[in-house]
């Protein structure tokens, strides 16, 4: 099938690289934070890299945070997150770059010199005090006075919703109570900026998503600069006001949470970021690409030369559902990018199923697809005979260099 493009040609959207540039330098403005006031940033990760013996652990770390921002460090395990996070504290000392925060470089500063609150997954709480003792226990240390440090743990008390609680031990308290409390101690001497490593991690699905939603309230109203590590995509994507995707030690992309998702800059972040479909693809045309017999029409102008392959990328929720075959008329098996699918299985998931297709044709190639309940509930999944007929949206297909 062909198709002349009708969407706008734009440059190629891969921009993968071995050895990544300064990727902070690189930001577009639609990677800036929606309301931050784009002046002097309130971090500034500078040239940082990190090496432990041999291991490079990270490698030219630049990085602008804002102040109010909350940014997540998102990636796999291993990728260098808490690291990073450790190097911002002077926790861990870097290799070398430089650490600036509110126009003090404090690179070289002890951990005690510096201004800042964090949380850690396991709640690190001081098993021997109470509640009360434990958040005020930073304020007890820089000699405040007893009814400042009074005032100050009760008003904490009542902002992370402990009210009633101040005299038990963390024994005797949920896990998501005694990170609340790890919470409060973290903000207890007003730091400029909050660290907070996994700290949900270690809680139950529900309470997870609870704290999510008052965390971010919390800083929020605070407007205090955050910056959160997590390997968790959904609580990154629902938090951040700006995610920082890491793998292997660099920066692979830096983006708003809906800039992220909607425009992956590589394979590695678009399959880190919800769930990708990928096609080996070659390139035909500056606006065509062919996996196996198939033609498709991409919706930007492929950059890669003629013949060479690539890897075709689209969501599930992104493919369309035009109707079973054998029901639709031929206008719709018309369009472009229609391809007809056999189904492998299907898995429930509530509001809809996510279904696995094979593609006729000689690629033979497997995919998932979203199909919502109501469009589901149309289908005769059981039948032999199902074949579905389905549409890639040019606009919506992404080209990456095959590495
Ligand atoms: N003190 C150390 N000595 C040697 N290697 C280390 C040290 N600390 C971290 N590393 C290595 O550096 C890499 C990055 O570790 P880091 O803890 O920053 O990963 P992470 O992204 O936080 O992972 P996770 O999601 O599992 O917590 C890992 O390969 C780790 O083994
Ligand atoms: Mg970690």
């Amino acid at each position: 099938m062909t198709y002349s493009s009708e969407f706008p040609v734009t440059t190629s959207q891969s921009q993968t690289h071995q050895n990544p540039p300064p990727i902070d330098r690189l930001i577009q403005p639609q990677n800036q934070p929606i309301g931050t006031n784009l002046g002097e940033p309130y971090l500034r990760i500078e040239g940082v890299n990190k090496s432990f013996g041999s291991f490079v652990a990270l490698r030219e770390i630049y990085l602008d945070v804002y102040p109010g921002e909350f940014v997540c460090l998102l990636g796999p395990s291993g990728c260098g997150k808490t690291t990073l996070l450790r190097i911002i504290a002077g926790l861990e000392q870097q290799t070398s770059g430089r650490v600036i925060q509110g126009g003090k470089d404090v690179s070289n500063l002890p951990t005690s010199r510096r201004d800042f609150g964090i949380v850690f997954q396991s709640y690190a709480l001081f098993p021997n005090l109470t509640v009360e003792q434990n958040i005020g226990y930073g304020l007890h240390n820089e000699g405040r006075p007893k009814s400042e440090i009074q005032a100050k743990v009760n008003e904490l008390i009542d902002l992370v919703g402990l009210e009633g609680n101040a005299h038990k031990y963390p024994s005797q308290m949920s896990g998501g109570q005694q990170q609340r409390v790890a919470l409060a101690r973290a903000l207890a001497q007003s730091p400029g900026l909050l660290l907070l490593d996994e700290p949900l991690s270690a809680l139950d699905a529900k309470v997870r998503e609870k704290l999510r939603s008052e965390i971010t309230h919390l800083q929020k109203r605070l407007g205090i600069t955050t910056v959160m590590v997590t390997h968790d995509q959904a609580e990154a994507l629902s938090m951040a006001d700006r995610v920082v995707v890491m793998d292997k030690g660099y920066i692979a992309q830096v983006g708003t949470p809906h800039n992220i998702y909607q425009e992956p800059n590589s394979p590695f972040v678009a399959n880190f970021i919800g769930i990708m479909n990928f096609l080996k693809g070659i390139v035909l045309a500056s606006n065509q690409v062919c996996c196996g017999n198939i033609t498709l029409s991409t919706g930007v102008q492929v950059l890669e030369p003629i013949h060479s392959n690539v890897t075709i990328a689209i969501r599930p929720e992104d493919i369309k559902f035009l109707g079973e075959v054998g029901a639709i008329s031929s206008p719709l098996l018309d369009r472009p990018n229609v391809l007809i699918a056999n189904i492998n299985s299907l898995e429930f998931l509530g509001a809809g199923y996510l279904v696995n297709v094979s593609l006729e044709g000689d690629s033979r190639e497997e995919i998932l697809v979203n199909l919502p309940i109501e469009i589901a509930r149309k289908i005769n999944f059981n039948s032999s005979q199902c074949r579905l007929a389905l549409q890639l949206p040019p606009e919506l297909i992404k080209i990456f260099p095959t590495a």
